[in-house]
């Protein structure tokens, strides 16, 4: 479809199926390998997981929910549908969640970079020995802005290419394949010898670990990162719907699919990490967690190696590509939206401009760890609270049609109103308390004051 910005209709899904495997690509990638697995081990493991998928349960849900009913219903990226919903004062959150997009984007793209380089590598010559070094060398400085800079030119072509032509298509083509693959890994894993230490690691919880403030800021933000929550995201999909759709069991699918691919990741990763005694080096290597410990189990399971390395990095390779599609969408639907530019223009000079943000991310992991921890972790938390806020008092009432479709009972609608109302906002408020003192530490890093 060619289309001037001001006469032709606004693109949309080619179909329903499209539109889940859209959503779900956005929410399926790094952070359910990367940062999961790091993450879970780093706390409690299996009652970090089990926090985890209590609150995807209690305001996963019902925050997604919104925010597919919010795009449905004003069909217009997210800096234009709150004022339109909820009044003027609420456009400063629209673009709060264009800038949670640019940055998030702008170092998500760097560790996908990573990725892309550790396929290439595995595939041509075979990822080696010397694990923590490679991963030093991959890192940062001219290789990583390198990398970073090519997965920035696909995400931008893919975007470019529009709703159904671009995003959907992509999400099509590489959601199945990125499964497929994943399942085949977490087969393999059960076959090497120490998967059952792995699996004991992994799924046995330690339960003091639930009460552990830094835990629970790290599970939240974690649940909110890995859905595509609190930054308009799913807002912005939504609005590129047409016909009935039953919104709470989309976002009850999205939300499955999401925590199955992190749980299944989990699967795969702990029982190599125990079968070549990598535990140590997971804790030691924070951020670099996957990209340290599991090429060494890659390079000590012989010819095998090559072909599950390269598996690997290329499923991992597709995830993020599904998720940096829709970040860039945010901030793109917003400028076409806003003030009728051409989506191909928007698309390169914001993808440029985001490459170029970038460019500290690829030089310090420091840098990197703490943009994440400032606008993965806190700004989504934020951004999650205000949006629970503003569709549980601008919202509720215009949305009982739309949510008729999916919750034919009154009380069911009434209860997911009492989550959005009184459940998701006090909970999010005592998160962002208790991400203060890691998000003050993450801001004076950013600004050079210490580490
Ligand atoms: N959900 C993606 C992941 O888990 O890797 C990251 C992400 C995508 C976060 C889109 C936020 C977002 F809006």
């Amino acid at each position: 479809m060619h289309s001037t910005p001001d006469s032709s209709p606004r693109d949309s899904w080619g179909s329903q199926a499209g539109f889940i495997l859209a959503a779900v690509g956005s929410a399926v990638g790094l952070g359910n390998m990367w940062r999961f697995s790091y993450v879970a081990s780093q706390g409690g493991g299996a009652a970090f997981v089990l926090l985890y998928l209590g609150l995807v349960a209690v305001i996963g849900i019902p925050l997604m929910t919104s925010e597919f009913v919010v795009g449905r219903l004003a069909q217009v990226s997210p800096v234009k549908a709150l004022p339109l919903l909820g009044g003027r004062k609420w456009t400063p959150l629209g673009w709060m969640f264009v800038f949670a997009g640019l940055i998030i984007l702008s170092y998500y793209s760097v560790i996908a970079g990573w990725t892309m380089r550790y396929a290439w590598e595995a595939v041509s010559s075979g990822l080696p020995k010397d694990t923590v070094a490679y991963f030093n060398d991959a890192a940062t400085g001219l290789p990583a802005i390198g990398w970073h800079v090519a997965f920035m030119v696909i995400t931008i072509f893919i975007v470019a290419g529009g709703i159904r032509r671009g995003i959907e298509r992509a999400a099509v083509i590489l959601m199945p394949v990125m499964f497929v693959i994943l399942a085949g890994l977490a087969v393999y894993a059960f076959f090497l010898t120490g998967s059952r230490e792995g699996y004991a690691f992994y799924l046995n919880p330690n339960l003091g670990a639930v009460f552990d403030p830094q835990i629970i800021g790290n599970a939240a933000g974690q649940a909110f990162f890995s859905l595509s929550l609190g930054m308009g995201a799913l807002i912005t999909f939504a609005s590129y719907l047409k016909g009935r759709n039953n919104l709470a069991k989309e976002a009850t699918i999205v939300a499955l699919a999401d925590f199955g691919v992190a749980f299944m990741a989990g699967l795969v990763v702990f029982p190599i990490v125990f079968t070549f005694g990598l535990q140590d080096q997971i804790g030691a290597s924070g951020l670099g967690a996957l990209f340290v410990s599991l090429p060494a189990g890659f390079a000590s399971m012989g010819a095998a190696g090559k072909f599950v390395g390269a598996a690997f990095f290329i499923m991992l390779f597709f995830a993020a590509l599904t998720s940096s599609i829709s970040l860039l969408e945010v901030v793109v639907s917003a400028i076409v939206d806003s003030f009728g530019a051409a989506r191909r223009a928007v698309a390169i000079t914001m993808g440029t401009i985001i490459t170029i943000i970038g460019v500290p991310s690829a030089l310090s992991l420091d840098f990197l760890g703490a943009a994440d921890a400032l606008v993965g972790n806190f700004l989504l938390i934020l951004g999650g609270f205000f949006t629970a806020i503003f569709v549980g008092y601008s919202v509720l009432d215009k949305a009982d049609a739309e949510l008729a479709i999916g919750l034919p009972s009154e009380s069911m609608r009434k209860a997911w109103a009492f989550m959005v109302r009184y459940v998701a906002p006090p909970i999010l408020l005592g998160v962002l308390y208790l991400l203060i003192a890691p998000t003050w530490q993450a801001i004076r890093t950013l600004v050079g004051l210490g580490n």
